[in-house]
């Protein structure tokens, strides 16, 4: 049965002025609408904001070890009812029940990591240059922040955002993805049994436009303090700008054409393994996905011929069986995968699959798991030989899609992985200690994997990106928290008389001319 979905201000649902009503369907059999969700204006999400900064101050004020026992029961909340957010992540966005247990267990992990904060949130006592006087630090909410997320992890990344912004003593707005309508509602309403006050947490389902107007609306009316976004550059990079007019750094987290070099030494049987996870899980639609394997040429022939075997045995379809990956998102994610497809050109090989595009019973795919018909399945590809001008090699493809390219010295290896411009995440196989910390030292992306694949980061390691990916900002672990806060300085002069700083400063006389007897 389809949920009715509208947002909700205030604890209250917020029918606003609709402008319409948009399905959101199972991609793994189209005919299943999961979800009717009523997007909300400009005005609405405007709306929210006001309300979320109007609740703020008294937010703030709950003691930060209090609101640490709300991120505590948010996790104990979710976890009990782990399979069935699980079962409906599967259902409306296609991500294989393993995976969909995996991307709720990363909730319950932020919670775990954020709960203590709430007792941590440490300021510093700092001596000053003059007797009678302290300084201190203290980290202060920056007040209201809009998340505006993607669908490829519904629920996950949303949780990045909003438990660092609630137990810091933030009030959010939060705009998910309009085809992830119902695993956000859902993640909404297990947050709200918490016991959160009205106002606190707000969502607001929107449109990309509608989105847009509401953030500049709200930027203008000062009921809104940062933006977190998760998305492609394009849009990141007019979010940047729009919160850039307003003197806002926003935390950003884009796209990326994550690379894997793979050395003459590397453990192929692993990067195999790893190639296969990264480039064609969650059909490639992850931000970390993997883009282009950097093979060196001494081993290009035997990775390639491991890396097809691979994927042409990978069972792909229906996601609650047994498969590697299941549909795409959403229809607008396989069209737009079409278009990357339309890329590939004649000098490249084309592995992995029977065939190229859409599986359907008339363009099948040995062995796949259900009906293709019934939803939104992609082959696998594996285009071997892009070159450095090719599209396929620079733009991000989200979808079941790798590039191979191949290398001769190192320093050949780390300048093709930067080509792109983008700088999310990067993988290297090698036991060489040199190449480690070469490529480590060499590589633009904020995240480096080692012996790993460019996909799977933990919940308590920063992450982010640089240049295309991001603008620096970083979520997760301690290192979100200076998103989500300011810090403040203060002094406290307690001699009674005005001491000047730099002025009135206490000095000891040096010798600096003195050396030792020769
Ligand atoms: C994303 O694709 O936006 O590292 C996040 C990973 C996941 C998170 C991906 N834990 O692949």
């Amino acid at each position: 049965m389809a949920h009715s979905i509208v947002s909700t201000i205030n604890g209250r649902p917020a029918p606003g002025t609709a402008e319409w009503v948009e399905d959101s369907s199972n991609p793994s059999r189209l005919t299943d609408v999961v979800a009717k969700v009523t997007l909300a204006d400009a005005g609405t999400f405007a709306a929210a904001c006001r309300a979320a900064k109007q609740a703020q101050p008294l937010w703030a004020d709950i003691p930060a070890p209090v609101r640490g026992r709300t991120i505590a029961a948010i996790g104990r909340i979710v976890e009990a009812n782990k399979e069935t957010l699980a079962r409906l992540v599967t259902r409306e966005l296609g991500k294989p029940y393993p995976e969909a247990l995996g991307e709720v267990q990363e909730i319950i992990d932020t919670c775990d990591f954020f709960l203590g904060e709430g007792r941590r949130l440490y300021g510093q006592t700092v001596p000053s240059e003059m007797p009678d006087k302290q300084l201190f630090t203290f980290r202060v909410p920056v007040g209201t922040a809009a998340v505006v997320t993607a669908g490829n992890f519904p629920v996950a990344v949303p949780s990045w955002y909003v438990i660092p912004a609630l137990v810091t003593g933030n009030t959010v707005v939060w705009k998910p993805a309009e085809y992830a309508a119902a695993s956000a509602m859902a993640l909404f309403d297990l947050i709200q049994a918490a016991g959160l006050p009205a106002g606190v947490l707000n969502i607001v389902f929107a449109d990309g436009p509608a989105t847009f107007d509401g953030l500049e609306e709200a930027l203008q009316a000062g009921t809104l303090d940062k933006i977190g976004f998760t998305g492609s550059t394009a849009v990141g990079a007019r979010i940047g700008e729009l919160a850039g007019r307003h003197l806002q750094s926003p935390c950003l987290e884009l796209g990326g054409k994550n690379p894997m070099v793979v050395t003459p030494d590397a453990d192929l049987e692993l990067a195999v393994e790893g190639a296969l996870f990264s480039g064609f899980g969650t059909a490639g639609q992850r931000c970390t996905s993997l883009g282009t394997v950097i093979v060196h040429e001494s081993v290009h022939d035997e990775f390639l011929a491991q890396l097809a075997a691979a994927v042409s045995a990978a069972a792909i379809g229906d996601p609650a069986q047994d498969v590697l990956y299941g549909p795409m998102l959403d229809q607008k994610f396989a069209s737009r995968f079409e278009e990357y497809l339309g890329w590939i050109q004649p000098h490249h090989k084309i592995l992995g699959s029977s065939a190229v595009g859409r599986i359907t019973r008339d363009n099948p795919r040995a062995g796949f798991a259900g009906d293709p018909d019934a939803g939104l399945f992609y082959h696998p590809t594996i285009a071997d030989g892009v070159q450095r001008d090719d599209a396929l090699f620079q733009q991000e493809t989200f979808g079941p899609i790798v590039g191979v390219t191949t290398y001769t010295s190192f320093d050949e290896a780390i300048a093709l992985a930067n080509a792109p411009g983008y700088g999310l995440s990067a993988s290297i196989y090698t036991d060489n200690p040199r190449e480690v910390f070469g490529f480590r030292r060499g590589i633009s992306a904020g995240m480096v994997s080692v012996n790993n694949s460019t996909s799977g980061a933990e919940a308590h390691l920063p992450f982010g990106g640089n240049g295309k990916s991001g603008n620096g900002s970083r979520q997760s672990g301690l290192w979100v928290l200076d998103q989500f806060t300011r810090w403040q300085s203060m002094n406290w002069d307690y001699s009674g008389r005005l001491q000047k700083a730099q002025m009135d400063v206490a000095e000891i006389t040096a010798d600096l001319d003195f050396r030792l007897e020769a």
